[in-house]
């Protein structure tokens, strides 16, 4: 993969972006961050560990959820505005990617890249350490294309500050990883960044039968090949580390507990907006069962549904939304279409990563429209 082909062949438009990655800092940490975390993964490559990727000295970890850029080689600009904007005003240890990165538009190879790139460019081009999880629409131009989940996924992987793994061997999905993070002196790890392929559709009809004719979303689930890692490096790291280590998780498919803890919203100290109904696969995984009962993971949070962006505690792992980033995809109807635009904020305290604050930044608090 070569730079120089990206920056030569960006679109006016994302001008400004090029000449940030002309001039700018490819390599310190990020850079570090994507070549030791190549050598430094076990279990057939799902555990992205680099004790570079660390607490800032301020005492927290902050992360940015971007979900849903949803554009193709064209990338509406706005959208890269934003994501800009966001990352200067929050200045994250770590960018998470949930899924429908790239939409249905590019027809080869290579317009495949140039979306890529709009997307990682304002990240990687900052040093920052970050990943992608896959979403329902990564694939709508691989009929085109022929570039699939996997191919995107070694593109994105060979950006610098990538820390993106291959996935653990036969195992379900694209790209599942757990990103292990150290204290601020690099020995201890206090939290993990839990990424996910939620899949894409379940079949129209199963066993003979109509699965929407029950009212259900023909959207895929989490599988139990990918649970069961879950469960296995989660126990393999306790054993390890002689403690639980805190996590968070990210997808792109809301799990049905989100719909259940809306509809008892009071309960769960529910804050945030629901303007489009919870469109969670069809079938229950049981992953937050799992979760429950390992007792590791704090929090668990997705895109999907562009236009929601609630979050809550659920019986002590706290479920959230991120409303989606990308202008060039739907939003909201009618005038301000755009208000939600946004990106999520996960700030977590080193003296007790079991915890976190969390908040949403929205394209109008930068005076994006
Ligand atoms: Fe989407």
């Amino acid at each position: 993969m070569s730079r120089m082909k990206w920056i030569s062949h960006h679109r006016p438009a994302l001008a400004s972006i090029s000449l940030v990655l002309a001039l700018g800092t490819l390599g310190g940490c990020g850079s570090d961050a994507g070549s030791v975390a190549g050598s430094g993964m076990d279990q057939g490559g799902s555990v992205s560990e680099d004790p570079l990727l660390r607490f800032g000295s301020d005492g927290t970890f902050t992360i940015v959820h971007f979900t849903d850029t949803q554009d193709d080689h064209e990338i509406d600009p706005r959208t890269v505005e934003l994501m800009e904007a966001v990352l200067e005003d929050q200045d994250p240890d770590l960018v998470v990617f949930t899924g429908d990165n790239v939409r249905s538009g590019p027809e080869n190879p290579e317009e495949v890249r140039w979306a890529m790139d709009a997307i990682a460019g304002p990240v990687d081009s900052r040093g920052i350490p970050w990943l992608v999880a896959f979403g329902n629409h990564d694939e709508d131009h691989t009929p085109e294309t022929g570039m699939n989940e996997a191919a995107m996924l070694e593109y994105y992987m060979g950006f610098p500050a990538n820390v993106n793994q291959q996935g653990p061997e036969g195992v379900n999905g694209t790209g599942n990883v757990c990103v292990r993070v150290f204290g601020s002196d690099g020995s201890t790890p206090l939290l993990h960044v839990w990424a996910l392929d939620s899949g894409r559709y379940s079949p129209d009809t199963i066993a003979g039968q109509s699965v929407s004719a029950d009212g259900l979303r023909t959207y895929d689930r989490i599988r139990p090949s990918q649970i069961d890692w879950y469960v296995r490096t989660s126990r393999e790291a306790e054993a390890r580390f002689g403690a639980k280590v805190p996590g968070i998780m990210f997808f792109h498919i809301p799990l049905p507990e989100f719909d259940l803890m809306w509809e008892n919203r009071e309960n769960h100290g529910v804050t945030g907006e629901k303007n489009e109904d919870v469109a969670a696969g069809a079938f229950n995984s049981g992953l937050f069962s799992a979760v429950m009962d390992r007792g590791d993971v704090v929090g668990i949070f997705v895109g999907h549904d562009h236009i929601n962006d609630f979050v809550g505690d659920y019986f002590g792992v706290k479920l959230g939304y991120s409303a989606n980033v990308g202008f060039g995809t739907y939003g909201l109807e009618g005038d301000g279409a755009d208000r939600m635009r946004g990106a999520r904020v996960i700030v977590v305290p080193e003296d007790d990563p079991g915890s976190f604050e969390t908040f949403m930044v929205y394209a109008r608090d930068y005076g994006i429209r």
